[in-house]
């Protein structure tokens, strides 16, 4: 059996030069790949208490509705700006290239419920960081973020002090 590491694909310079791209697609096009990935990812929770599964627009969609689904909790979506139809909350924040704006249905988190946070990889921790604001915002409690990769040479968990935050694979 291929360890996950195995199935990244690493591309240097994209989308511009100096960062090294972790390609999540070389692991999703094979079936032993994706279903280790999700098994992986999931056995990270297995002594957590939550009620559900938040993950952000694209990667996070591919990673937290099979593990909200295996776990029978709902998948919370948070989306790019000006994609959801209903009353949203937002914030921006900055990314290892350029900024971004994310957005979460306001109805989408009840105070008290304990949230996990599902991403196939943290960077800078920008995303994260947006998305624990979102969460909190509306009252939830950001009890773990699993992610696939981790790049730690770029210090993502800095921003998250405090916060349980667990990866699968971690590069330097
Ligand atoms: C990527 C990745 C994480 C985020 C990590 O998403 O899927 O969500 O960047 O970077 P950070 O830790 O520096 O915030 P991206 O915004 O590129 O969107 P995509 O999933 O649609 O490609
Ligand atoms: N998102 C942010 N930085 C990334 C990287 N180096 N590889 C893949 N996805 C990313």
């Amino acid at each position: 059996m291929k360890a996950i590491e195995e199935y990244v694909r690493s591309i240097p310079d994209f989308p511009e030069p100096g960062i090294i791209f972790r390609d999540v697609t070389s692991i999703l096009q094979d079936a032993e790949g994706l279903h280790l990935a999700i098994d992986l990812m999931q056995e990270k929770l297995k002594d957590v208490e939550f009620d559900v599964v938040v993950g952000p627009e694209s990667r996070g969609f591919i990673f937290g509705v099979p593990i909200a689904y295996n776990l029978h909790k709902p998948f919370i979506p948070i989306r790019k700006k000006g994609k959801l139809p209903c009353e949203t909350v937002s914030v921006e924040y900055e990314l290892e290239y350029g900024t971004a704006t994310i957005e979460m249905h306001k109805d989408a988190i009840k105070p008290g419920q304990r949230v996990v946070i599902i991403d196939d990889l943290i960077a800078t921790g920008g995303t994260n960081e947006a998305m624990v604001k979102l969460i909190e915002g509306l009252g939830g409690k950001v009890v773990k973020t699993v992610f696939l990769m981790e790049l730690a040479g770029l210090n993502g968990r800095d921003r998250l002090e405090g916060y349980d935050v667990d990866a699968v694979i971690t590069y330097p």
